[in-house]
């Protein structure tokens, strides 16, 4: 009998995680998988060992032995907890390394970066031009050091080059829609995303929608399942044909499937707030700098939600990534986002 694929996911609880996860769970080769996560939540852990044969292990991004231990003991590794934890990353990396000595094997790791990468400091103001492909290595290189999520990048980039693993880093865009996996029917992954539930609950909190400035600025969406399958196809090609598939500066993969205005979003939530009698007037206003601070943790996150975020996912779709919802999509998924926050505060 063949030996089955030992499969690590970070982040299986969460937004993104658990929908990678149950994609996973239904992939028509699941059988041949031997599935572990990370959960810190004990109950959570329960139910993805009973339920779903899952081998869940309790722990936190904190206890950084266990990780790399974890790491070491799988082939190929999901990283989708936490684009910017530097320790974290540098627990899994040393998993990798330890395996690679040990085994003399290459194992896969599949990151989770994010486009905010490429946002700029347009608060709104105006859409720039620059557009992004990440079939176009040099253009990503050029990218600053200092840009979010970039440090960490810059590490997974490097392991790949020292020759110890393959990876792949996932860089999704606007992540919308309210899950509905089998996962979150059972309570164990959240089902909500970060970008608009927060511009959600701001209008909410001030009885009327709000934008970054003008709200001009353009960023690229996803939605939630198409993500999962970018996660998929990635994971199929690497599996299938390691030698074949591009790593390193040559495995980055925006994932996105159309773009929006930050303004065209906060125009639908005043709608839909507007039909679900919560504000007497659809109109957004722009937030002030003391709402940015308060809405959104700090200013400077506040301003990032008008930033330019420009790019074409063309690697996933050379290797048969073929997204579905569109930005129409989008803009009717928020509607339900404001009913869903109107209800749970
Ligand atoms: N959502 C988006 O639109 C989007 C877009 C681009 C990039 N990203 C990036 O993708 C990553 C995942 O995003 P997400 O939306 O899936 O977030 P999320 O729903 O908050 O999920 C985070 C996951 O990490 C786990 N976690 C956090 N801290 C932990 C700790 N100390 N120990 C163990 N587990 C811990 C959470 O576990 P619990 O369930 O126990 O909390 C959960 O499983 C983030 O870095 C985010 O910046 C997200």
């Amino acid at each position: 009998m063949s030996q089955k694929t030992p499969i690590f996911c970070t982040g299986a609880t969460g937004y993104i995680g658990g929908a990678v996860l149950a994609r996973l769970l239904n992939h028509p080769n699941r059988d041949n998988f031997q599935i572990t996560a990370l959960v810190r939540n004990p109950e959570k852990a329960r139910i993805l060992n009973t339920r779903f044969g899952v081998n869940a292990v309790l722990g936190s991004h904190h206890e950084r032995d266990k990780i790399e231990r974890l790491v070491e003991d799988n082939h190929v590794i999901f990283h989708v907890a936490d684009a910017d934890d530097h320790e974290l990353i540098k627990a899994v990396l040393k998993g990798l390394k330890n395996r690679h000595a040990k085994l003399g094997v290459m194992p896969i790791l599949i990151h989770t970066s994010g486009a905010g990468v490429l946002a700029d400091n347009a608060r709104g103001e105006y859409p720039s031009k620059t557009i992004y492909s990440d079939l176009d290595v040099r253009q990503l290189k050029d990218i600053p050091e200092t840009a979010f999520h970039r440090t960490v990048d810059l590490r997974v980039v490097d392991a790949d080059e020292r020759g110890y693993a393959r990876c792949q880093i996932i860089l999704p865009s606007t992540v919308y829609g309210i899950a509905k996996h089998a996962l979150v029917e059972a309570g164990v992954a959240n089902p909500r995303s970060i970008q608009i539930p927060t511009i959600v609950r701001a209008s909410l909190s001030r009885g009327r929608a709000g934008v970054v400035g003008k709200g001009l600025s353009m960023w690229p969406s996803v939605h939630t399942t198409d993500l999962a399958e970018l996660y998929m196809v990635v994971f199929d090609n690497v599996m299938e044909n390691p030698n074949k598939v591009g790593h390193g500066w040559q495995g980055f993969y925006f994932a996105e499937n159309g773009e929006h205005r930050w303004l065209d979003i906060s125009n639908s939530v005043g709608q839909a707030m507007f039909e679900l009698q919560l504000t007497e007037n659809p109109e957004p206003t722009s937030f002030t700098v003391e709402e940015l601070k308060k809405y959104f943790e700090y200013e400077e996150m506040g301003w990032y939600f008008g930033s330019n975020v420009r790019a074409r996912g063309d690697r996933g779709r050379e290797l048969g990534w073929a997204p579905k919802r569109t930005t129409q999509d989008m803009l009717a998924s928020i509607k339900p986002e404001v009913a869903m926050s109107a209800k749970k505060p």
